[in-house]
């Protein structure tokens, strides 16, 4: 594994476990079918926010249990919420929700321009609460860093400041512009590949998570 110096980041991620290594190999490989790709995609963003929720404010509780009054911790009402980048962020909310789910959804639509690489955005709906919890910002892929840079410049822009930014696979240019843009904002990844192709196609990467995802291609 190279050691990039983003590694000395302490806002930087990289979510290193068997299960995920194994789930990432089957989610690269082009043999994997959609619904498989779905089921891979939601289970690594069920390890991530694992990783990405292990600062999450707990409360007090007293619980019933069979034998006596138990003193116990819960997460805070509203503690999250998830916003994924349209469209191939959808396909990791189900496994954020899985964790935790009276999660609100909000959705930010971008997409990469296929010329320039540039985000276009097109869509902004978060929670009318949405500045009282940690927002989860989910998209498999983390190229050039654009997308989720701009995603969370939009959320910024409305007064939220409790973000987290998760993503499957990442290239290290990505991670470096995002850290740039974003220095108080936490990024996990699950893997960090080896650079960006002359189209901002991540390598060895998985090709388009959206088309993958949906089966559009
Ligand atoms: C992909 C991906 C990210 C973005 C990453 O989306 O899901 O949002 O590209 O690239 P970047 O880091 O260079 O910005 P895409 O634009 O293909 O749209 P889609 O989700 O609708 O397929
Ligand atoms: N978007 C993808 O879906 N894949 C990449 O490799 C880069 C951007």
């Amino acid at each position: 594994m190279v050691k990039h110096e983003f590694y000395e980041n302490p806002r930087f991620h990289h979510v290193q476990h068997p299960l995920v290594e194994h789930k990432l190999a089957l989610l690269r490989d082009s043999k994997t079918t959609t619904k498989q790709f779905m089921e891979l995609a939601e289970e690594i963003a069920m390890l991530l926010t694992y990783e990405a929720t292990k600062d999450l404010p707990l409360e007090d509780v007293k619980v019933d249990s069979p034998l006596e009054i138990a003193d116990c911790k819960m997460v805070s009402g509203r503690a999250v919420g998830i916003v994924p980048i349209l469209r191939a962020g959808l396909g990791m909310v189900s496994g954020v929700q899985k964790l935790i789910p009276n999660a609100k959804v909000g959705h930010i639509g971008l997409y990469r321009d296929h010329d320039t690489h540039e985000p276009v955005e097109y869509y902004c709906k978060l929670p009318a609460d949405a500045e009282q919890r940690t927002l989860l910002v989910v998209d498999p892929m983390l190229a050039t860093g654009g997308s989720a840079a701009d995603a969370v410049t939009m959320i910024k822009k409305r007064g939220i400041t409790k973000i987290k930014m998760c993503c499957i696979v990442s290239a290290p240019e990505g991670i470096r512009k995002f850290m740039e843009i974003h220095p108080d904002v936490d990024l996990y990844v699950a893997a960090v590949d080896r650079c960006l192709n002359e189209n901002c196609y991540i390598l060895p990467g998985l090709g388009d998570a959206g088309d993958r995802l949906f089966g559009t291609k």
